[in-house]
């Protein structure tokens, strides 16, 4: 059966799981895996010379269950339980899987078939971060210690990649990126649904 697999990445706080849920409303039979749900628990993170939480790295990340989780979906689109949206039987399945690892990890690099990637200056990033709690709380230092760097390493990373990432503006309003996103869609939507009926 035919797919669509989407990729929402970029850095902490850039807007992947809002801008993730709003595409899943407005695009028929789309489900969302999130990465956000697959980190190990805290007695397996490990910590650095600073005392510093591990989190922000993919061995914080349970990924084989992440990929058992995907290849679930792509048994079965239709009926996936990730899926909150009943979805029209003539639409292709489409799975958004939105997280801050995503183009780091082999594994799923044949899977794209759009990649996108939030970014948001430094000063915003740690803004917007600091209003949220996470679990463990941020302790102090940890967003200069730990989350920004590990950031610029991983999106160092990304700069050779072999297929094309979209980079957005995530300063951008949320209303805004929805509407730049879900236009680009419908269009690669089209064309990959003339593809998949071999117009
Ligand atoms: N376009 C936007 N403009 C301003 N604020 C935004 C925008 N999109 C999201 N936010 C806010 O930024 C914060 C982070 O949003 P969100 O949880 O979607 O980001 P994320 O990239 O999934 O973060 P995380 O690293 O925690 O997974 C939230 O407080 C959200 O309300
Ligand atoms: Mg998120």
């Amino acid at each position: 059966m035919k797919t669509f697999v989407i990729g929402i990445s970029g850095v902490t706080n850039g807007g992947k799981t809002t801008l993730a849920k709003k595409l899943q409303k407005h695009l028929p039979n789309c489900s969302v895996i999130s990465q956000d749900d697959f980190f190990k628990p805290q007695s397996e993170i490990e910590t650095d010379t600073n005392g510093f939480l591990q989190y922000d790295v993919l061995e914080a990340l349970n990924m084989e269950k992440m990929m058992s989780a995907i290849s679930r979906w792509m048994e079965s689109p239709r009926h996936s339980p990730v899926s909150t949206d009943s979805g029209s039987t003539e639409e292709i399945p489409i799975l958004i899987i939105e997280g801050f690892l995503l183009y780091n990890y082999k594994p799923l690099d044949a899977l794209w078939n759009r990649s996108y990637f939030l970014t948001i200056p430094y000063e915003e990033c740690k803004r917007r971060r600091s209003t949220r709690v996470y679990e463990p709380p941020d302790v102090p230092g940890y967003f200069d210690g730990h989350v920004w760097p590990m950031y610029l390493k991983h999106r160092q990373e990304i700069e050779n990649i072999t297929w094309e990432i979209m980079y957005l503006d995530g300063t951008k309003s949320e209303e805004d990126l929805f509407s730049q996103v879900y236009e680009e869609l419908k269009q690669e939507l089209t064309k990959h649904k003339c593809k998949c009926r071999g117009w």
